[in-house]
């Protein structure tokens, strides 16, 4: 049972709430993060086309094939499962394949991560761009009330609201609404809240591409006097969402909201591989969660890595529904109730706010630009240097191609990168972003990716490059003396 009075919270992005999760230090915050030995984190962070290919195109095979059973089938009682799987396919697969290429980690090469997200978002109604933004602040502030656009479950759970979703009829005709008034031009205020106004035009431009495909389907269904188009197109966002709703609520349902450490929101669960192809392994949720930089492909060998730190996983699908079904029923009479904290997470280390629960601190609200003491060592440079011109960065064989390392100097930190060719840039440690630290990321290309939202940075000018980074990082030229390494960073 909740040990205190449940407050009725505002789930806006502009609400009371909001408000509250900003002065209670839960807004961008520094959250729980398990130790991994970063040469290890460096290979499961590496990109490769060759798998993601064979993902989507597969993904696109049984779409098309199921689409061309279900035509066949029209006329016949088959058409009901022909036409639930290709739903399913459609309104449902669709989703994690958006969510990886959003990610920018399915791919190694951009423009394959960016068409595929484009496709799928259409696929998902989901706008491109609005959806883009909404994803970086869920990561930043996961199910943090009034700050996550994502959360699925509102408590008090109201099963009378829950149930038309499940083909999406009130989610999916508020968002229909959404990119209608889009199309028109008005940017409502909760995207005003997280896209940044640059990006405005780019997402009426979107609504109103999806209005002409959508526009032009029914046109076509009324004049051949016919809903086929539109079971083949538009409908299935609604009839086929059911298997998005099916592993999509493993995620994070029934689980604490404003905390900062995702053991106690997010769920890792273990499902057969079959679930895990079409849900192209995101039931290891809470890895990618704290290391959003490691392909789905490689989140296996992840929760292999760190699984003793976590909290158990779930040991099948049935189990985690059986935990949200306990939950989301507590939750309904009383919305205050919790989950059992799992015991791995229940030491004094862990940061959070909002209800409190044994164990749990406050947030530290630790500066984000302070440096972890524990990390120094082999970058660390004395500070005086900084002052007095070039600063040695160590052997010129010190980090390997495709290489970062930290180098943390008094109050700054830097991050020592090596591209492919073999060249070395400094650039300056924190993105520009939510000042993660750069060196935990990873090299892709002719960049060097953030950890946290996957922004990019140019090596070669400090600009960035991908979103939701804006902004450029300092780059300072590195030069080799007597098989060092030297950079003037005053
Ligand atoms: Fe958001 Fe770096 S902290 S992209």
């Amino acid at each position: 049972p909740s040990t205190e009075p449940f407050e009725a919270r505002d789930y806006s992005l502009t609400g009371a709430s909001t408000q509250r999760a900003i002065d209670a230090g839960l807004a961008g915050a520094d959250w729980y993060r398990p130790t991994i030995d970063p040469a290890r984190l460096q290979v499961l962070m590496a990109r490769t086309n060759a798998r993601a290919a064979r993902d989507v195109v597969l993904w696109l095979a049984l779409l098309a094939s199921s689409g061309f059973v279900a035509f066949r089938s029209l006329g016949h009682w088959w058409a009901v499962p022909a036409f639930v799987v290709y739903g399913a396919l459609y309104g449902g697969a669709a989703d994690p394949r958006w969510h990886e290429c959003g990610h920018g980690s399915a791919f190694r090469t951009r423009a394959a991560n960016d068409i595929v997200y484009t496709f799928a978002s259409f696929l998902l109604l989901r706008e491109a761009t609005l959806w883009r933004w909404s994803h970086v602040r869920h990561h930043s502030d996961t199910i943090v009330v009034g700050r996550d656009p994502e959360i699925a479950f509102q408590r008090p759970f109201r099963l009378r609201a829950f149930v038309p979703n499940v083909l999406n009829l009130t989610n999916g005709a508020s968002m229909l609404r959404r990119i209608v008034r889009h199309a028109f031009g008005t940017v409502d205020d909760p995207a005003r809240d997280f896209v940044p106004q640059a990006e405005w035009r780019r997402v009426v431009w979107e609504a109103r591409a999806y209005v002409a495909v959508l526009f032009a389907v029914v046109v076509w269904s009324i004049g051949s006097r016919s809903i086929v188009p539109l079971l083949f197109v538009g409908l299935p966002s609604f009839y086929g969402v059911w298997l998005l709703l099916f592993f999509g609520l493993t995620q994070h349902a029934g689980l604490r909201e404003d905390v900062l450490d995702h053991r106690l929101n997010t769920r890792t669960v273990h499902m057969n591989p079959v679930f895990r192809f079409l849900y192209l392994n995101m039931n290891y949720h809470v890895e990618h969660h704290l290391f959003p930089s490691v392909p789905y492909h490689a989140l296996p060998a992840l929760h292999a890595e760190i699984k003793d730190q976590l909290a158990p996983a779930h040991p099948s699908t049935l189990a985690a529904y059986r935990e949200i079904v306990r939950a989301l029923r507590h939750q309904r009479r009383d919305a205050g109730w919790e989950l059992p904290v799992p015991a791995i997470a229940r030491r004094p280390t862990l940061v959070g706010s909002g209800r409190r629960y044994a164990g749990q601190i406050d947030a530290g609200r630790r500066d984000p630009g302070q440096i972890d003491a524990g990390r120094r060592d082999p970058g660390q440079i004395d500070a005086g240097q900084i002052d007095a011109g070039p600063v040695d960065l160590g052997p010129v064989d010190g980090v390997a191609p495709r290489g970062v390392r930290r180098v943390d100097a008094g109050a700054r930190t830097f991050v020592l990168c090596r591209t492919a060719d073999g060249e070395h840039v400094l650039l300056d440690g924190l993105c520009t972003h939510g000042r993660a630290h750069l060196a935990d990321g990873v090299i892709v290309g002719d960049a060097i990716e953030c950890p946290k939202h996957n922004g990019r940075f140019d090596l070669r000018t400090g600009e960035p490059v991908r979103r939701p980074v804006t902004v450029a990082v300092r780059r300072y030229d590195v030069r080799v003396r007597d098989g060092r390494l030297q950079a003037d960073v005053s």
